[in-house]
C-alpha cells in the first residue's frame, strides 16, 4: 500500500475520531487526518459529562423519555433506543481504557453521577468539569502508540473524492505549506464535528467550521433538521475571556440566575426553573436581557460551601479567579452562545450516509437521536455509541471491499494565486454576525429571508473566487461556514412553526405532526 492510502481514513481527531480510531485499529489499518493538533475539538472542552443509565434506581424508559421531552419528540424513536441502550457498553469501555472518572464513595455507584438540565435523574458520568479534557489526554497515548495508527496533523480535509456513488478518500490542504495531497481509503468515516462557528459568539473552539456537513452535501449527501442550532445558556460574559462555558451541570448543583439587579426571573418560563431544556433557559436569558437591557445576566452558586464548589468545578473556579471573579463569592456573569449543531449529515444506525463507504459519526451527523433540541450530555454518549456501530459495520464488510488506487490528483492547472485575502476575513466576519442578528435565538421570516439573499451573494462569490484563484485552508473553512450557513438559513425558512430550538416570532406555534427538515443536494440543484 502506498503511503497516501489506508483502510479506514478518519478525519477529525475530536472524541469520535479517536474512539473510532482505537474500535479499528485492532483489525485494520487506520489513518486519522486533523486539521488541528491531534484531540483539539470541541471534544476537549466539554464539561458536564456523558449521559447514561449507570445509576440502579434509573431506568433507560427515563432516559428515553427525558430525551424526546428535550427534543419536542421530534427525534427518531428507533436511534434515541438504540442510543440509550448501547450507553453502558460505550461508558465501560472508556472507563477500561483508563479515563479517571469522578468517584463517589456514599452513592448507589463506583462513580459520582451529576445532573443537568432536563434530565429526571442523576446519570452524568463526569471527570470534576473538564470530562472532554481528561477523556482526550487518556485516548491520545493509546492512539499514538498503536502501531496501526497513522496520525496527519494540520491538514485540512478540502472534498472528498467519490466514484460511482462511492467515497474512496479525500484530499486535504496542508495548512502551512498549503501542499494539496490525495488520500486513498476503503472507508472514509467524518468526524469533523459541528458548525457552531457559523455564529459570532460560540462555545465552541475554531475547527467548529462545519467542514465534513459542507463536504459530505458537495459530495450528493442528504442533510436535516440543520435549524437546530442549540445555544448554551451559560458563556462566560467576560471581555478577556473567548468561548469559555459554564457547565449546565452548575444549575444542576443549585446554581440560580438572576438579572444584574439581583432579580430572579426562571420561575416566569418553566416550573423546572433554571433546570428547564437549555432551549427554554437561553430562550428565557434572551428575552430578559432584551427586555431590561442588560449585557449579561448572573449565575450564583456561592451559597454551596466553598470546599464543594472548588471540588465539583475546579476548571470555572480558577479560570474565573484569574479574571477576578471568586465564585465562591461571587455571582459569574453569563450570556448564552451558541454551542452545538443538532443537525447534520444523515445516516443510519450504522453510521452509514447516502454515499457508499462513507460514515458520518458525532456531532457532524443526524442520527434522529436529539430531534428539535439536545438533552444534556447526550453529544458525547451519541459519538461513543456511533462509533462503536460503525466499527462493527466497517468490519463486517473490510474483506470484501478493494482499495482503489486510481484516485484522481487535484487540478490545479487553472488558478493562479489571488491578489489579496481580504475577502475571506471580511466574508468570514459578516456571516457570523448575519447569522448572530438574522438566524438566532429567536427568529422572524423577514430576518431569515434577508438572511438568505445575503448568503446567496456570498456564495456566488466564494464559487468564483475557488475557482480562479489558489485556496487557502482558510478560505476552505469560509467556503464551508458559509455552505453550512446558507443550509440552516433554507432549513429555518422551511420550518413555518416554532418547536424546540427553532423559534420563529411569526409563527409562534407548534403543529400536530411536526417532521424532521431533510435537505437534498439532488432536488437543490
Ligand atoms: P469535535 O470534538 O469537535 O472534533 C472534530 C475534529 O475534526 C477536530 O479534531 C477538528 O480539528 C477536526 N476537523 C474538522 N474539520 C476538519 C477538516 N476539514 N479536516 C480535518 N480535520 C477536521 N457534550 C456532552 O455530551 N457533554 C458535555 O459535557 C459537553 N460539554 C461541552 C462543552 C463545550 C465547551 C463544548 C464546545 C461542547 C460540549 N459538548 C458536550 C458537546 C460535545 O463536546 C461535542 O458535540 C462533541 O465533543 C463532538 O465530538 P466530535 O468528535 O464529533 O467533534
Ligand atoms: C455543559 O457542561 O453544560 C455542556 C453539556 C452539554 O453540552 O451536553
Amino acid at each position: 500500500m502506498s503511503p497516501f492510502s489506508t483502510d479506514v481514513l478518519i478525519i477529525g481527531s475530536g472524541i469520535t475520531g479517536l474512539v473510532s480510531a482505537l474500535q479499528l485499529a485492532d483489525d485494520c489499518r487506520v489513518m486519522i487526518l486533523s486539521k488541528t493538533e491531534l484531540g483539539q475539538g470541541s471534544s476537549y472542552y466539554a464539561q458536564g459529562g456523558i449521559a447514561g443509565v449507570i445509576d440502579p434506581s434509573d431506568s433507560f424508559e427515563d432516559h428515553i423519555n427525558d430525551t424526546l421531552g428535550a427534543g419536542s419528540h421530534l427525534n427518531d424513536e428507533e436511534a434515541v433506543k438504540f442510543v440509550v441502550e448501547n450507553a453502558q457498553e460505550a461508558i465501560q469501555n472508556l472507563i477500561d481504557l483508563g479515563v479517571p472518572f469522578t468517584q463517589d464513595h456514599f452513592g448507589n455507584t463506583p462513580f459520582h453521577l451529576t445532573k443537568e438540565g432536563g434530565h429526571s435523574a442523576r446519570r452524568v458520568i463526569h471527570v470534576a468539569d473538564h470530562t472532554g479534557r481528561s477523556v482526550q489526554q487518556t485516548l491520545i497515548p493509546l492512539v499514538k502508540n498503536h502501531p496501526n495508527i497513522q496520525i496527519i496533523e494540520d491538514v485540512t480535509a478540502v472534498d472528498l473524492i467519490q466514484e460511482n456513488n462511492t467515497c474512496i478518500g479525500a484530499y486535504t490542504i496542508h495548512r502551512k505549506t498549503n501542499e494539496i495531497t490525495a488520500w486513498q481509503a476503503k472507508y472514509t468515516l467524518l468526524a469533523t464535528g459541528g458548525a457552531s462557528k457559523a455564529y459570532m459568539y460560540t462555545t465552541n473552539p475554531d475547527s467548529s467550521t462545519g467542514d465534513g456537513i459542507a463536504m459530505a452535501w458537495r459530495a450528493g449527501c442528504r442533510v436535516a433538521n440543520m435549524e437546530f442550532t442549540q445555544f448554551h445558556p451559560t458563556c462566560l460574559y467576560h471581555p478577556k475571556a473567548k468561548s469559555f462555558l459554564i457547565t449546565e451541570a452548575v444549575r444542576g448543583e443549585g446554581g440560580k440566575l438572576s438579572l444584574p439587579d439581583g432579580s430572579a426571573f426562571m420561575h416566569k418560563y418553566d416550573e423546572r426553573e433554571e433546570l428547564a431544556p437549555r432551549d427554554i433557559v437561553a430562550r428565557s436569558i434572551d428575552h430578559e436581557m432584551k427586555r431590561s437591557g442588560a449585557d449579561y445576566v448572573n449565575l450564583d452558586i456561592s451559597h454551596k460551601p466553598a470546599e464543594f464548589i472548588m471540588e465539583h468545578f475546579p476548571m470555572i473556579y480558577q479560570k474565573c479567579l484569574s479574571l477576578g471573579i471568586d465564585i465562591t463569592k461571587d455571582p459569574i456573569p453569563v450570556v448564552p452562545a451558541s454551542h452545538y449543531t443538532c443537525g447534520g449529515v444523515m445516516t443510519d444506525l450504522n453510521g452509514e450516509t447516502d454515499l457508499d463507504r462513507l460514515y458520518a459519526i458525532g456531532e457532524v451527523a443526524y442520527t434522529g437521536l436529539h430531534g428539535a433540541n439536545r438533552l444534556a450530555s447526550n453529544s458525547l454518549l451519541e459519538c461513543l455509541v456511533f462509533a462503536h456501530a460503525a466499527k462493527k459495520h466497517i468490519l463486517s464488510r473490510l474483506q470484501t471491499c478493494t482499495l482503489n488506487t486510481d484516485v484522481p490528483s487535484w487540478d490545479g492547472s487553472h488558478v493562479r494565486p489571488a491578489q489579496e485575502y481580504i475577502m475571506i476575513y471580511h466574508d468570514w466576519d459578516e456571516v457570523r454576525r448575519l447569522m448572530w442578528d438574522y438566524v438566532g435565538i429567536v427568529r422572524r421570516d423577514l430576518r431569515l429571508e434577508r438572511a438568505r439573499k445575503r448568503i446567496q451573494l456570498i456564495l456566488d462569490e466564494i464559487q468564483e473566487f475557488y475557482q480562479t484563484n489558489v485556496i487557502t485552508s482558510d478560505f476552505i473553512e469560509l467556503r464551508n461556514l458559509v455552505q453550512v450557513s446558507d443550509l440552516i438559513i433554507r432549513s429555518a425558512s422551511a420550518r413555518k412553526h416554532s418547536i424546540g430550538l427553532h423559534y420563529n416570532i411569526d409563527h409562534p406555534e407548534s403543529v400536530e405532526s411536526p417532521q424532521p427538515t431533510i435537505l437534498s443536494p439532488e432536488e437543490s440543484k
